[in-house]
């Protein structure tokens, strides 16, 4: 039976793909997971403010494309086989997010590292508005300005530019103050935003994917949630889960992390610079990586309210694209929900995390007091060492996330690490032992 093709009208549909709910920041870090995937090592990002004639413009020095590939990468939903750690999907990103933010798209770029050839096409919501179709204009020379052309005149790379900035400057008075304090509002947010969500490929963590960001031709630094530069971080076990969702398999890293307490963090400064883009509360929780890409900072997914007294507990969870789906990830990869089969095992891990970063929380608070700590559990462990010695407070009993090679939990208590270890020593060993073990109660 023939079909009916049913073209959806341009004009509609474009205007309300404007409207998928990107801010400015989540929409930048669209365009900067294309330059990723195209193998950039450096990305510039600039914002101009001129009024009427703003731009933002996201150029990197990645394989670029050829003009075939770029008139497809134009395409709603434009084709192309993914990798399996490959951070786009859906092939919307780079018109969708662009969009989202101003009237006209305009992309250019190169491919051969020999010579300067630049192809270039635009989306201008004006055409498509008088037109009613899905048609992107052609940048001949002419048409390009410095702006686009710069950046790739000594390398392969692409440019993404952004002008008619309606949904960032707002029209009515796009040369006034209030306009370009916004718009230097939203680029300190940026900066916070791409450190952030980036902080794993701007850290040179991932093999092989290292980058540099520029922002206005500042480093953009990368922000750790989980401070392991600190000395006083505790890195927990981690946990490998198997998740299988609807004939797709695939393992989930969790690694929890306790920050360490105001006053054992090295300054001020790097406590500061830990409580993150909202506050300390907010900070706690889950960090969800899909392909080494943060996509969720903080909260915890319903797993457990967000408590001051456990705002010291930081999750990183990842995931690779395979689980998209088991993780519902949304188009503008601002989302993604704990897939139900690991729920429980998860909660049940983070009940530990939480009870272990109270403790230190509450251990601190207790101890600035000058009271004599009362942990619940001090009354379940037996003591091994003077408890008059400041750092003797037990640990809750915890239970271990993951059982070691020997059948031994590998995240036990210091009580339980130091009873273990004076039952084997010799007992030459059990004086030394007593003594380094008291040393460390009383540095803790
Ligand atoms: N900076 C870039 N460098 C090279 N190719 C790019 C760049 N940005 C986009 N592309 C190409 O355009 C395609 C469409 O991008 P996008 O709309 O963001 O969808 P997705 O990233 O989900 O595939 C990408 O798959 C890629 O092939
Ligand atoms: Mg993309």
């Amino acid at each position: 039976m023939s079909g009916i093709e049913v073209i959806p009208s341009a004009k509609r549909l474009i205007g309300s793909l404007r409207n998928m709910g990107y801010d400015f920041s989540q929409a930048v870090a669209d365009i900067v997971d294309n330059s990723i995937e195209a193998k950039a090592t450096i990305i510039a990002i600039d914002v101009e403010f001129d009024g009427d004639d703003s731009w933002v413009r996201v150029a990197d020095n990645g394989v670029g494309m050829s003009p075939e590939q770029l008139r497809e990468a134009m395409r709603y939903g434009s084709d192309r086989k993914y990798e399996v750690d490959d951070l786009g999907k859906y092939g919307l990103g780079l018109k969708t997010a662009s969009l989202s933010q101003c009237q006209i798209l305009s992309v250019a770029s190169r491919n051969n590292p020999k010579r300067a050839a630049i192809s270039a096409y635009s989306w201008d919501c004006r055409h498509i508005e008088r037109t009613n179709r899905w048609e992107i204009l052609p940048l001949d020379r002419n048409g390009l300005g410095p702006a686009i052309m710069t950046p790739l005149k000594e390398t392969t790379g692409t440019v993404v530019l952004w002008s008619r900035l309606d949904r960032i400057l707002g029209y009515s008075q796009p040369y006034g103050e209030f306009a370009r304090k916004r718009l230097s509002q939203m680029c300190r947010e940026l900066e916070s935003h791409l450190g952030m969500v980036f902080h794993r490929f701007l850290s040179g963590e991932l093999k092989g994917k290292k980058i540099k960001i520029l922002l206005n031709g500042n480093d953009v630094k990368p922000w750790d949630p989980f401070c392991r530069k600190e000395e006083k971080t505790k890195s927990l076990q981690q946990l490998l889960l198997n998740v299988d969702y609807e004939g797709t398999s695939g393992r989930v890293l969790i690694h929890p992390f306790i920050l360490p307490h105001q006053s054992d963090f090295s300054s001020q400064d790097a406590f500061r610079l830990a409580t993150g883009p909202a506050n300390w509360n907010q900070q706690q929780g889950f960090y969800i990586y899909r392909a080494g890409r943060m996509i969720q900072s903080g909260g915890w997914s319903n797993l457990r309210t967000a408590d001051e007294h456990t705002k010291l507990a930081r999750v990183s969870i990842s995931f690779s694209p395979s689980l998209d789906d088991a993780f519902k990830v949304n188009v503008a990869k601002m989302r993604a929900q704990i897939p139900p089969s690991i729920r429980e095992e998860l909660q049940n891990a983070i009940s530990t995390v939480a009870k272990m970063a109270r403790t230190i929380y509450d251990r601190k608070e207790t101890r600035s007091r000058g009271t004599v700590p009362t942990t619940a559990s001090t009354t379940n462990t037996p003591r091994l060492l003077p408890s008059s010695s400041p750092g003797a407070v037990t640990d809750p009993p915890l239970q271990s996330l993951v059982p070691g090679n020997a059948g031994i939990p590998v995240l036990l208590t210091f009580q339980q690490w130091s009873q273990m270890l004076l039952a084997v020593a010799t007992e030459d060993e059990k004086a030394k032992l007593s003594e380094i073990l008291g040393r460390i109660l009383v540095q803790t």
